[in-house]
Parts: structure tokens; sequence; C-alpha cells
């Protein structure tokens, strides 16, 4: 059986992205193609264990950068092992809402730790199962903002990683750019201000452009009308 497609989707909070995520999947499921979507931090049981203790528990405001950089990777670990790799194995395409690029921009860019060392821990965690393509939703610091409020949570639960400054988001957009200018095959920057349906046609036409032998199923008519 043929290796299937891996597929992460990037961007600063409120851009848009595990809406699109839900959609990209619709799309390719009704072109007849199995679909896995995953996230990260999370994704497994234990994953997502390290995801409420990296961004709800209460003890998590006392946590380090490092231990936060070590976190993100034991999630990554344990993800690609039990599910995605599997998965790709067994043919299906992955989608993944954040993959080892949030690394790189949240941890490496704007936290400041040393690129060298989230490099080599990314590489460490995820092995040779690299997305063939990632999508990064842009989305300016005032849209994104307006777009985390309308979120609906609890009043008593405080995610840790969205307490940080405005600097802190504008670097990590800046890192996105920096991601996208040095590796143009993989990583599309689209533009993540549009309606949610003009994202959406703009993202399949990244997509069935860069896998056109993928859609070439038998429901390929299905993919071509959607379009
Ligand atoms: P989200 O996926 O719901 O947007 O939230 C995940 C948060 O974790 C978000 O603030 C980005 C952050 N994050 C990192 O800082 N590093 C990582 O490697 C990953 C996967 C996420």
């Amino acid at each position: 059986m043929s290796r299937g497609a891996f597929i992460s989707f990037e961007g600063s909070e409120g851009c848009g992205k595990s809406t699109q995520v839900k959609r990209l999947a619709s799309r390719l499921e009704r072109a007849g193609l199995r679909v896995l979507i995953t996230r990260e931090p999370g994704g497994t049981a234990i994953g997502e264990k390290i995801r409420d203790l990296l961004q709800f528990a209460p003890e998590s405001f006392a946590m380090t950068p490092e231990t936060e950089l070590l976190l993100f990777e034991a999630s990554r670990s344990q993800l690609v092992r039990e599910t995605i790799r599997p998965a790709l194995e067994q043919g299906a395409i992955v989608i993944s809402d954040r993959f080892f690029d949030s690394t790189t921009v949240y941890q490496g860019v704007a936290r400041k730790l040393e690129p060298d060392i989230v490099a080599t821990l990314n590489n460490f965690a995820v092995g040779p199962d690299r997305p063939d393509l990632t999508i990064i939703l842009e989305v300016d610091g005032a849209t994104a903002r307006a777009r985390m409020l309308r979120r609906v949570r609890p009043v008593t639960v405080i995610d840790r990683m969205e307490q940080e400054p405005n600097e802190f988001y504008e670097r990590v957009c800046e890192g996105y750019r920096e991601l996208a200018r040095r590796e143009p095959a993989r990583i599309r920057l689209l533009d993540g201000s549009g309606s949610p349906d003009e994202i959406e046609k703009e993202i399949w036409r990244e997509v069935s452009g860069h896998f056109p032998a993928l859609l070439a199923s038998p429901k390929k008519e299905d993919a071509a009308g959607v379009r």
C-alpha cells in the first residue's frame, strides 16, 4: 500500500485553522479519501494530558520555557508513533492542527530558545514523518485577538498560552513568515482574514495542486465539483 499524505495547518491563535481543518477533511472525504484529523499538543490519551498541563493546569503558570519545549516534544513523539505514522502507512491523509513548525516559531522565535536545540528536538520527536504540505493562515493581531475573545470558555478556565503580550504574537507572525520564505516547496502562507468560504476555496486550490495524483481517485468528479 502506498504512503498517504500529511498536511499540517499552522498560524497564530484565532487564525481560523481549526475550522479549515474540518472543512478540508470533509472535502477530501467527499472525494472518496480516508482522512485522519489530529491536533497538537494532544491527539493521543497521553498527549491530551500534556495539553491540559501545558495550557490549563493551574501549576502551568510556573512552567519554564525549557519544560514547555520538552512537553510539546513529548506530546509530538507519542502522536507520531501512535497515530500519524500508522495512518500514513495505511494510506490515509493525515491533517494535523499544528505540528513541529509551531515549536520552531513559538518556542524558537517567540520564546527565544536556542533555534538549534529546538530543531534537534523537533527532529528527534518526528523522525522521518514530516508534512508534505503545510498551510499557514496569516491574520493581523487585531483580527486574531477579536476571534480569540469570541471563544466560549468557562470563566474559570484560563489558557496560559493566550496570556502573552502583543509582542509575543508579533514574533509568532514574523516567525511564520520567515519559515514560509525558507521552505517555499512545503509551506504556503495564505491570507486568513477572508470569509471561511473564501479561505476554504483557496486551501482547496493549494491541496489539489499539491497532490494531483492523490485526488485522481474513483470519486474524482466530486473533488472537481467543489473547487
Ligand atoms: P491551539 O492549537 O488550540 O491554538 O493551542 C495550542 C497552543 O500551544 C497555542 O498557543 C500554540 C502553542 N504551541 C506551542 O507553543 N508550541 C507547539 O509546539 C505547539 C504544538 C503549540
